[in-house]
C-alpha cells in the first residue's frame, strides 16, 4: 500500500470513532489533518496540511505541545484533559490522546486524537453564568413602565405575559383561569401538555404577571443535561465537592425571590426527586459537596409532557414529589383538541411574522383554513405557528395566503426531501447525504424554535452530535 492508502485508511478510522486527528511526520510536518480537527481548531485543513506543526501553532510553547513531545521524546499522553485557545481565540476543552508512532525504534511521526469536550464542561458553569449575569442586566424599573416592551428581547431572552396567550376555546379559557389565579398566589405549579401547548408561555406569565414578578425567572429542562451534572446544577457545588469542583451557586440560590421552571421534570433520576422533595418541603438547600445549609425562597413551577399516571406507574416520576408539585395542576390541551382556536392563533401569527419580515399578509384563504383546520398539529401550536412563518416570509406581494402557501405536515415527518435530484455525475454520494442530513436538522431545528435538546431526541441522536453537526453546518 502506499502512503496515501494508510492516510485514507486512518482517516476513515477517524471517522468511524470520531475523533478530531492530527498526525505530523518525523519532522514535525502535518502529514493528516482531518475535518473534525479543523472544526475544532478552526484552522482550514489545507491550511494545516504540509506546514510545520511549529508555524502553525506558534502560540503553544514547545513544551506543551503532545505532538512535540511524542516525537522528541517518544512519550505518549493519554486520556489527558487539555483546554487551550483555538485559531480563533476561543477557548476549547479536550481529551487528548497523542502517540508517537514507531518503527524499527525510530519514531516516524506522532499521531494526536482528541475528543471536544467543551460542551460538557462548560455546559453547566456556563449556563449558571449565563443566568445570572442575565438576571443582573435587565432593567426591573422598565417592568413597571406602561412602556414596558410585550416581549422584551433583551439578551435574546423572551419574557410572557398572559395578554401574549391566544385562546378562546372554552377547554383553554379554564386553564387560562386557573393559571391566571396561581399567579395571585405562591404555590407550586404542575403543567401537562404535550410538547408545543405554550407550557413555557404559561410559567413565564404566572411568574411575570405575578407576585414574585420583580425576582428572576430561570429555566432548566431535566432531560437536556447529563444527570451527574443536574444536582450541581441545581443545588450548586462546593469547592473539593468533587475533582475541580468550584464554590459555585446553583439555580435554586440564583432563582432565590424568584421562580424556577423545572421542565421535564420526569427526566430527573429518582433520587434526585427525592432531594427535591425535602428542599421543597425544608426551604434550604446544601450545595454538592458542602456542609451548610443555605435558605432559599423560590417559587417551583414544573412541566411534564405525558400524563402523570403513566410516569408514576413507569416508575419516572415519584409519586410524592408529584403531590408536591401539583398544589396547582395545569393540563393545556392539544390543539387538535380546541381547534376553534386555530383561526385565532393564525392571526396572531400573522400579525407577528408580517412585523417580523415586513410583509403585509392580511388573512388566509377559506381553503388555505380548510387546510390549516384539517390537520391534527403533533408539534402543537409551535408546529402551527412555523407553518405561518414559513408562509408569510415567502410571501410577496399578496394580503392574502393561498391553499398553495401553506405547507403543513412535511418536517414533523421528515418528508419531502426527496432523492430525485441525485446524479452521480455531478456530485459524490458523501455530499449529497451531506445535503439531506443538513436538510434535515435545519428542518427539525425550526420545528422546534432552535431546541437542540428536542431536536436531538426526535432524530435519536446524541445532543453533543448533533452540536457537533450544527456547528459543521454553519445552522
Ligand atoms: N396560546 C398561545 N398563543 C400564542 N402563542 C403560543 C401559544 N402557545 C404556544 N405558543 C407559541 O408556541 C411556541 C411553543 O410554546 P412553548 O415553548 O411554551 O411550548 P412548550 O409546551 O414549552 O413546548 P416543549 O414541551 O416542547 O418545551 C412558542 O413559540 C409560543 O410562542
Ligand atoms: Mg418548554
Amino acid at each position: 500500500m502506499r502512503v496515501k492508502d494508510y492516510q485514507a485508511i486512518l482517516k476513515a478510522a477517524a471517522e468511524v470513532l470520531g475523533g478530531a486527528i492530527h498526525v505530523v511526520d518525523a519532522d514535525g510536518i502535518t502529514i493528516l489533518y482531518n475535518e473534525e480537527m479543523a472544526t475544532l481548531e478552526k484552522i482550514n485543513v489545507s491550511d494545516a496540511l504540509g506546514k510545520p506543526f511549529r508555524e502553525i501553532f506558534s502560540s503553544i510553547p514547545e513544551e506543551e505541545s503532545t505532538l512535540l513531545a511524542a516525537l522528541r521524546y517518544k512519550k505518549p499522553t493519554l486520556n489527558q484533559e487539555q483546554t487551550y485557545l483555538n485559531a480563533y481565540g476561543k477557548e476549547i476543552a479536550v481529551i487528548n490522546s497523542t502517540v508517537p508512532i514507531i518503527v524499527d525504534g525510530k519514531v516516524v511521526a506522532a499521531m494526536e486524537v482528541a475528543k471536544d469536550i467543551t460542551d460538557i464542561k462548560n455546559m453547566s458553569d456556563t449556563i449558571l453564568d449565563l443566568q445570572s449575569d442575565l438576571f443582573t442586566a435587565e432593567d426591573d424599573a422598565q417592568e413597571d413602565s406602561e412602556q414596558r416592551p410585550r416581549r422584551s428581547k433583551k439578551a435574546g431572552i423572551k419574557k410572557y405575559h398572559f395578554d401574549d396567550i391566544a385562546g378562546k376555546s372554552i377547554a383553554f379559557e379554564e386553564v387560562l383561569a386557573r393559571a391566571k389565579k396561581a399567579s395571585r398566589n405562591d404555590v407550586t405549579v404542575l403543567i401537562n401538555g404535550e410538547t408545543g401547548t405554550g407550557k413555557e408561555l404559561f410559567a413565564q406569565s404566572i411568574h411575570y404577571d405575578g407576585l414574585r414578578k420583580k425576582g428572576p425567572f430561570l429555566a432548566q429542562n431535566c432531560a437536556a443535561i447529563p444527570e451527574s451534572l443536574l444536582e450541581g446544577m441545581l443545588f450548586g457545588t462546593a469547592k473539593g465537592g468533587f475533582t475541580g469542583a468550584e464554590d459555585r451557586a446553583g439555580l435554586f440560590e440564583q432563582a432565590n425571590g424568584g421562580t424556577l421552571l423545572l421542565d421535564e421534570v420526569s427526566a430527573m433520576p429518582y433520587g434526585l426527586q427525592g432531594k427535591l422533595l425535602r428542599v421543597l418541603q425544608e426551604e434550604y438547600i446544601r450545595r454538592v459537596g458542602g456542609d451548610r445549609d443555605i435558605p432559599v425562597d423560590v417559587r417551583i413551577i414544573a412541566t411534564i409532557n405525558e400524563p402523570a399516571e403513566k410516569l408514576i406507574e413507569e416508575g419516572r416520576l415519584r409519586k410524592d414529589l408529584y403531590f408536591r408539585l401539583g398544589i396547582v395542576r395545569l393540563q393545556i390541551p392539544p390543539l387538535r383538541d380546541r381547534k376553534s382556536d386555530i383561526p385565532i392563533l393564525v392571526d396572531e401569527f400573522l400579525k407577528k411574522y408580517n412585523d417580523r419580515f415586513d410583509k403585509q399578509v392580511w388573512m388566509v384563504s377559506d381553503k388555505a383554513m380548510s387546510k390549516l383546520m384539517d390537520y391534527d398539529y403533533p408539534g402543537n401550536i409551535r408546529e402551527l405557528e412555523n407553518v405561518i412563518m414559513g408562509a408569510v416570509s415567502m410571501a410577496d406581494d399578496e394580503h392574502v395566503l393561498t391553499e398553495d402557501d401553506i405547507s403543513i405536515g412535511g418536517s414533523y415527518k421528515g418528508a419531502n426531501t426527496g432523492i430525485a435530484g441525485f446524479t452521480s455525475g455531478n456530485s459524490k454520494l458523501a455530499d449529497y447525504l451531506e445535503d439531506i442530513e443538513k436538510t434535515l436538522i435545519g428542518q427539525q431545528l425550526m420545528a422546534n424554535d432552535g431546541n437542540v435538546s428536542q431536536t436531538a431526541r426526535d432524530l435519536g441522536m446524541l445532543r453533543q452530535n448533533l452540536q457537533h453537526k450544527i456547528r459543521k453546518y454553519g445552522l
